[in-house]
């Protein structure tokens, strides 16, 4: 396609600086106040000054019959990541993304359609107008188109964007890709701390049917001493598939299959749909219809479209009234006892025909700041709006809970609201693989609560590959197992093997909650993604831009799986000392289905003992795995909390600094700072020190000295 230059330079208007290291831009042409409201940024910024002539990146505009383009050219050797949820590598550049939500899906050998992704995909669930850029030397620079619209951003050569509406360009400057995700969500917002169980092991199936199921199976997570947190309800609870009903057969009392799992020691969460069927004498449709909550067509006709109950209408939620209509019903529906939402197809998808997305000309009438416009306009938002009221609901319903919304679709921003996971991945191993780039460049786009589905949605994976994706997906931030209809998928339905493997996958992850429980208070409160590229430690470090088989757990832990199918590949690692350290008496080097963990020089690594649940796994005594570096010297830091509620608001929590100096030929660890008013657990305080001769033990009393000889 070829574009006629129509503006003459310059080709913005600079609306200003909004902080030292924040600029926006807008075409030449566009009025700014007449742009609609952001809905990636918290709240709107103004400018302060107008932006200084030293400011390094300046978008160029240009204006095409058919479009606008704004145009960042980069520097060799700049790394491009981001662009949110993508399949393929971590390193962008060479990428063409498509923010525009969407349920993908690709044709199959034989030539029939299937609703997965593959490399080729240009565009996923969720969009994320945001890319990172990192700079030869290690600085770090971003950019976010601020529109809504379709947008295609284009990494070929440096960083094109291209919408048929006029957007404003945000520039962000930082020294270090981590300063930048943490501006970045400084602006587009931080997760809330999750409630402590959504840390945990979750199972999940489309659908465990009927409610029989769904107890026999957390009985059997109990029996064959699986660790486990959260059992799944998916759509077939549903009458019909009709949102906010129950299956009077299937699922008769959910209230009682809720309290059977509470006993158990679980958490549930359950699925809603947007999409409402089209019935008469269904309360929800009717109830609709008469307060106006449906989309409809410029004609103003209520617009339909096929989903699982058959003709259906979609909630508008861009209306403050549908908002809280929904939040209404959401909220009668937890009092069955849910712990968690999982709100799903929110592109928003019809489920046929297949790849089908609603009219760009549907209407959306809005309200409060959100004005009236076309579902070109309001696709893109369409999950974080159901996303912002469906956790408006669980606050509303519960206010001394902490919030849990799983979300297919989102923009920008929607970390603010919910969780996600990758969607409808495959049985494969490039699948397997695509879990940790997927993760890291969701975490890069600011988002860091996700995870895939452990085993893949489609299609069965065999013992090994299931073994391996569970080892790896016990290291990711959201550990769920999910499949669709075919085939068992539970982590004793692959053999003898395969179920030893996974547990001791689980107990990995179970005695490392401590940990990654820190990182999502970090996440939370620091805006750092919980796991992340192994280029963050070293971001100058050309050789490690591009390499997304390894990641780092914090800033402290690099995890080695393997993901190939052929076997292990080399690592590009960072330089320094990581010593490889176990958990569980696994050992990685005869059985790599346990990626191999190696913990950063100078670094304290706080464990707990484990357990069946996570309630457990926070309770008894502590472990220190300890790494000194060069000097002599380690330090890490806890973060403990009730683990539910929000005390932690209050100062009911505890965030200690350990620390450990070497000393006279001894090693003295002990507790260096601490934050908080929580009193300090009565507890044993177990140190492993890692050195070339093997692991040293020793133990104490937490809050006292410890002393390795
Ligand atoms: C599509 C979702 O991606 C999948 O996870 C879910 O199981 C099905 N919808 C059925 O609800």
């Amino acid at each position: 396609m070829r574009y006629r230059l129509l503006m003459p330079a310059p080709t913005h208007q600079d609306p200003g600086l909004l902080f030292d290291d924040v600029a926006r831009f807008v075409p030449a042409g566009v009025d700014p106040p007449a742009l609609p409201r952001s809905f990636a940024l918290v709240e709107p910024l103004p400018a302060n000054c107008p932006v200084p002539s030293s400011w390094r990146i300046t978008p160029t505009f240009e204006r095409s019959a058919d479009a606008f383009i704004a145009t960042i050219p980069t520097a060799p050797q700049t790394s491009l990541y981001g662009t949110g949820e993508v399949a393929g590598p971590l390193l962008r550049n060479g990428f063409v993304t498509e923010c525009w939500a969407k349920q993908p899906f690709r044709i199959e050998e034989d030539g029939k359609p299937a609703p997965q992704y593959d490399e080729k995909s240009r565009s996923l669930y969720h969009a994320h107008p945001w890319v990172l850029a990192v700079r030869a030397d290690g600085s770090a620079f971003g950019v976010l188109a601020d529109t809504t619209y379709r947008l295609e951003i284009d990494l070929r050569d440096g960083i094109r964007l291209r919408s048929e509406e006029p957007f404003p360009v945000l520039v962000l400057e930082a020294a270090s890709p981590q300063a930048l995700v943490q501006r970045l969500v400084d602006l587009t917002g931080r997760i809330e701390l999750p409630p402590r169980w959504t840390l945990g092991y979750h199972q999940c199936r489309f659908s465990y049917f009927p409610d029989a199921r769904v107890r026999e199976l957390a009985e059997e997570f109990r029996a064959r001493r699986l660790p486990c947190d959260v059992i799944w309800v998916d759509i077939h609870y549903m009458d019909a598939y009709k949102v906010f009903t129950f299956d009077p057969k299937g699922f008769p009392n959910p209230r009682g299959t809720n309290d059977f799992l509470h006993s158990l020691g679980f958490k549930s969460v359950w699925i809603l749909d947007p999409a409402v069927k089209v019935e008469a004498g269904y309360p929800v449709y009717e109830e609709g219809v008469a307060e106006g909550h449906f989309l409809s067509d410029p004609e103003g006709q209520e617009y339909r479209a096929w989903t699982w109950p058959g003709d259906a209408a979609f909630p508008d939620y861009t209306r403050p009234e549908t908002r809280a209509w929904w939040a209404g019903r959401t909220a009668e529906f937890l009092a069955h006892g849910m712990d968690g939402v999982w709100v799903d197809l929110n592109e928003p998808s019809p489920i046929l025909p297949l790849g089908a997305e609603l009219p760009a000309d549907l209407r959306h009438r809005g309200g409060g700041d959100i004005v009236p416009g076309s579902h070109a306009q309001y696709h893109n938002v369409y999950g974080l709006l159901m996303s912002e009221a469906t956790h408006g609901a669980m606050c509303a319903a519960r206010p001394e809970r902490r919030p849990f919304v799983l979300t297919r679709s989102s923009y920008l921003g929607g970390q603010r609201y919910a969780a996600t996971w990758t969607g409808d991945n495959s049985s494969t191993w490039q699948h397997l693989h695509w879990s940790v780039p997927m993760a890291l460049n969701l975490g890069l786009s600011g988002q860091p609560y996700s995870g895939p589905d452990v085993g893949g949605f489609a299609g069965t994976p065999s013992a090994e590959l299931f073994a391996h994706w569970m080892g790896v997906g016990a290291l990711l931030p959201f550990f769920r197992t999910h499949n669709a209809l075919h085939g068992d998928q539970e982590p004793w339905s692959f053999g003898a093997r395969a179920e030893e493997q996974s547990r001791l996958a689980l107990g990995r992850r179970y005695r490392l909650l401590p940990y990654l429980y820190t990182l999502f208070h970090d996440a939370a409160t620091s805006g750092l993604p919980v796991v992340r590229p192994v280029f963050f430690a070293d971001p100058a470090d050309l050789s490690l831009r591009d390499e997304d088989h390894a990641f780092l757990l914090g800033a402290d832990v690099l995890v080695q799986p393997r993901l190939l199918e052929a076997g292990n590949r080399a690592f590009a690692a960072p330089k320094g000392r990581w010593r490889s350290f176990t958990l569980v008496g696994e050992d990685p080097a005869a059985d790599p289905a346990h990626p191999v963990l190696r913990l950063r020089d100078g670094a304290i690594l706080p464990m707990g003992p484990g357990g069946q649940t996570s309630e457990e796994a926070f309770e008894g005594p502590l472990t220190l795995i300890v790494s000194l570096d060069a000097e002599g010297r380690a330090a890490g830091r806890l973060y403990e909390d009730a683990g539910e509620g929000f005390g932690y608001r209050e100062g009911d929590y505890l965030l200690t600094t350990y620390q450990a100096v070497s000393k006279d030929g001894a090693v003295e660890v002990r507790v260096a700072e601490q934050e908080g008013h929580r009193p300090r657990p009565e507890r044993e305080l177990r140190v492993e020190l890692l050195t070339d001769a093997g692991t040293v033990l020793a133990s104490g009393r937490d809050g006292g000295l410890v002393t390795v000889q």
